[in-house]
């Protein structure tokens, strides 16, 4: 999958962008606050109806502007003459639009469907040091995206608990009344976590093989924990645990408590790893996924990398980048140095197609792509105001 055209209308300070984008390699660059972040927010949009960086939409819509419309020009993979329009609108007032392929649909699931995206950017140090919901989220995109039943399954799951939860609540609580719901609740979770494990399982075989390309750390371990014990089946769990459960007025165990363990020498990895070092292993993580997705479906992923270049030295930033061609997956890449993001791209390939576009106040200028060493000119306006 890549997006072949974006245009932008009243997003942060983006008032209006119209670009044609390249299959392969987008480079985004521009001084600080000029706008680079904001675009691949605007290419976010596309895919899960909001922001990456905030769910809050009124922050997202420009000042003084009532609301921010994205539309964007998808090509399937393996299908090029076949293009597909979807469209977001989202106003002050919480309503909005998303239409995909000409018809409004009611949900973000059906435009993250088609638009799969990897994000790495400041808060994928969330992935080592935040959460286990943030790991799960991980795990999840992977899943949802392999699994054709997974989303049903995860939402049935989710409202049998909070249905348990409910009762739990309750004053007098009738153990009996629990019993069917933790019935199909075992059924759900058990193939829940099933689903999740070989998923897993896959994920992890990718990433053993790539993640020493991008960082030797001795003692590196990755588990699933699928939220309950091991040894116990997940209705050995609920029966054991509902008295605790009743104290709690929660369900305590469960697929919601799923994580990846991610240690080295069974020390958290956030603990023991350095900022750039933790930088390469979550690219490792991301690259795997995105890798593990093309395998399974025959699909890419679109890649949006925010500041390549922090915490990143030259040599971690073309290994980085040479993953990426490998994947040719399309990719928006954002700097505030053109040069040191183009140089960090394997030499020119034939079968790489790129684009080079200049960010400033934002207004996008789409400049030649040209080597390293000359000066690219600005082409042709894009953008108007
Ligand atoms: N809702 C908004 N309306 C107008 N401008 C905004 C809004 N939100 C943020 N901005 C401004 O948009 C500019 C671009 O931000 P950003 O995309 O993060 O820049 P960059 O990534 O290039 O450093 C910033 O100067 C910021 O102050
Ligand atoms: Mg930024």
């Amino acid at each position: 999958m890549s997006l072949k055209r974006l245009s932008v209308q009243n997003l942060r300070n983006l008032s209006y962008v119209d670009l044609e984008l390249a299959e392969h390699l987008n480079i985004i660059y521009g001084a600080n606050g000029s706008g680079k972040t904001s675009l691949l927010e605007a290419i976010s949009v596309l895919s899960l109806g909001r922001s990456f960086r905030s769910r809050k939409i009124k922050s997202l819509i420009k000042s003084e502007q009532e609301q921010l419309t994205v539309f964007g020009r998808l090509v399937v993979d393996g299908e090029q003459s076949v293009e597909m329009p979807v469209g977001v609108s989202r106003d002050r007032q919480g309503g909005g639009q998303i239409k995909v392929d000409g018809c409004t649909v009611s949900s973000a699931s059906q435009l993250t469907e088609h638009l799969p995206l990897q994000i790495m950017n400041g808060h994928s140090f969330q992935l080592l040091e935040g959460a286990p919901q943030v790991r799960r989220q991980f795990m999840d995109w992977l899943v949802f995206h392999v699994e054709p039943g997974f989303l049903s399954l995860w939402k049935d799951v989710q409202k049998l608990l909070k249905q348990r939860n409910s009762v739990l609540r309750r004053d007098k609580i009738d153990p009996l009344l629990l019993a069917p719901w933790d019935k199909e609740l075992a059924v759900k979770a058990t193939q829940l976590d099933q689903m999740r494990q070989q998923v897993f399982d896959r994920f992890l075989a990718r990433f053993k093989a790539l993640v020493e390309d991008f960082i030797a750390i001795d003692g590196l371990m990755l588990s699933y924990y699928r939220g309950w014990d091991r040894e116990q089946s997940y209705s050995e769990c609920l029966e054991a645990g509902l008295n605790r459960d009743i104290d709690l007025g929660y369900t305590r165990v469960g697929p919601h408590r799923a994580d990846i363990r991610i240690g080295i020498l069974k020390q958290p990895a956030a603990e023991v790893l350095s900022r750039g070092q933790q930088k390469l292993l979550v690219s490792a993580l991301r690259i795997a996924q995105g890798a593990v997705f093309q395998e399974i479906t025959g699909r890419r992923c679109v890649y949006l990398i925010d500041d390549l270049p922090a915490e990143l030295d030259s040599h971690y930033r073309e290994v980085l980048a040479g993953w990426l061609d490998r994947l040719q997956s399309q990719v928006f890449v954002t700097g505030v140095e053109r040069d040191v993001l183009i140089s960090a791209w394997p030499v020119q390939s034939k079968e790489r197609t790129q684009s080079v576009f200049h960010v400033e106040h934002g207004m996008v200028t789409t400049c030649e792509t040209a080597p390293v060493d000359t000066v690219n000119k600005p082409t042709e306006y894009e953008v108007g105001q």
